[in-house]
This record gives C-alpha cells, sequence and structure tokens, in this order.
C-alpha cells in the first residue's frame, strides 16, 4: 500500500485486498458462497474449532510512534478504538467507521490504512504511526506545517487523516504530480470542500520534506 490512494486503502478484514477491490468483490453473491463454503468445512473440518468468550482479552504489544505498548485487548477492538480510548492518542477520527471517510487514517510499516478497518491484535508486529508522530518535539512536521501554511482546512475533523494521507504518499512518491496528489488524497473525504487547498499543502509538503 504505497499511498493513500482510495484503491490503496486497505482494511483487515479484506484480507489485503484494496477497499475498493474488497467492495466490489463482496457482494452478496460472493457472500453467500463465502458462507456456502465455510459451512462445507465446518461440517467436515475433525479439528477442534478454537472459540474465545465474548469479552476475553488478549495482551498484545503495539509499537505506536516509537513506543511499544503492551495491553488486554478484546479480539474485535480496532486499531482505532485502541489508538483513541486505550492509548489517549486522539489525533485519528472516527468519523464512519466504516471505511468509508479516511479520518482515522494512520501508517501502518509506513503505509496508509484505515485504522476503524483494522484490529488491533492484526497490528502486532507492524509499526503504527499516528499524526502524534508526526511532531519534532513541540515542532509540526512538514506535512502538518504545510497544512497550516496552505490554511487547509476549515472545521478540521478530516485534516488529522488527510495530513496522514499526505504523508504516506510522500514516502513513496516525493516529487508528486498534481493527479497523483488527487490520487493519493481520494481514500480521505471532507465535507467542507478544502480540496484544492489540501492539494497546495501536499505540494508545499512535497518541498518541504525535499528540503
Ligand atoms: S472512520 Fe475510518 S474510514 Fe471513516
Ligand atoms: S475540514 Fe471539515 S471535513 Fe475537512
Amino acid at each position: 500500500m504505497a499511498s493513500s490512494h482510495d484503491s490503496d486503502h486497505k482494511c483487515a478484514c479484506a484480507g489485503g485486498l484494496s477497499r475498493r477491490g474488497f467492495l466490489t468483490s463482496v457482494g452478496t453473491g460472493a457472500i453467500g458462497a463465502v458462507a456456502t463454503a465455510h459451512m462445507a468445512s465446518a461440517a467436515t473440518a475433525d479439528a477442534p474449532v478454537e472459540t474465545i468468550d465474548a469479552g476475553a482479552h488478549v495482551t498484545v504489544a503495539l509499537l505506536v510512534n516509537g513506543t511499544t505498548h503492551r495491553l488486554a485487548v478484546e479480539p474485535r477492538w480496532s486499531l482505532l478504538f485502541v489508538l483513541r480510548e486505550r492509548l489517549g492518542l486522539t489525533g485519528a477520527k472516527a468519523g464512519c467507521e466504516r471505511g468509508e471517510c479516511g479520518a482515522c487514517t494512520v501508517l501502518v510499516d509506513g503505509e496508509t490504512r484505515y485504522a476503524c478497518m483494522t484490529l488491533a491484535v492484526e497490528a502486532e508486529g507492524h509499526e503504527i504511526t499516528t499524526i502524534e508522530g508526526l511532531m519534532h518535539g513541540e515542532e509540526l512536521g512538514p506535512v502538518q506545517r504545510a497544512f497550516v501554511e496552505h490554511d487547509a482546512m476549515q472545521c478540521g475533523y478530516c485534516t488529522p487523516g488527510q495530513v496522514m494521507a499526505v504523508e504516506g504518499l510522500l514516502r513513496t512518491t516525493p516529487s508528486p504530480t498534481l493527479d497523483q496528489i488527487r490520487e493519493g488524497v481520494s481514500g480521505n473525504l471532507c465535507r467542507c470542500g478544502t480540496y484544492a487547498h489540501i492539494f497546495q499543502a501536499a505540494e508545499r509538503a512535497a518541498e518541504l520534506k525535499r528540503g
């Protein structure tokens, strides 16, 4: 997942498929086929099925912004929930919480990812970066500075996700074209319509990062 492009946002439940590819593939027919296959295999499998009680916790070690946090989580908890409600990292926002808006975007191993569609247990063993991790002490990082310079926000709710989308884009594409920028943030919606300023901020952030 090299950028924050809509088709590049991956979700935990998609097994590595892009968001768009996942949504396309899981139409009613696909769901029926999967359910049928699952029932058939369940009926024939000899191996005992491993279950976990509702509300049970498992311990995970999450590497977030360079710090390892060991904590007990329910297997159903999303990475977004754990970041916000257990680690106090509220930069990633809860918008749709179903992989549509991008407000929750973080980097996992340097690639953009919807934290609402990623299980916390799935994130173990990976390097997670939130918008708080782009700071250099008390100083804003280059993408954050560029957003301020270009006034690339109104209400600001989508802004952390937009910043992370641009950060992810620039890590793989240091000198993006306007089309690449548009594509890079296409998985992030802004209901205030600040797109023109976001594109300008992304171009400026590229300059700042290149020094
Ligand atoms: S909150 Fe995750 S995509 Fe909207
Ligand atoms: S600045 Fe309000 S949603 Fe983007």
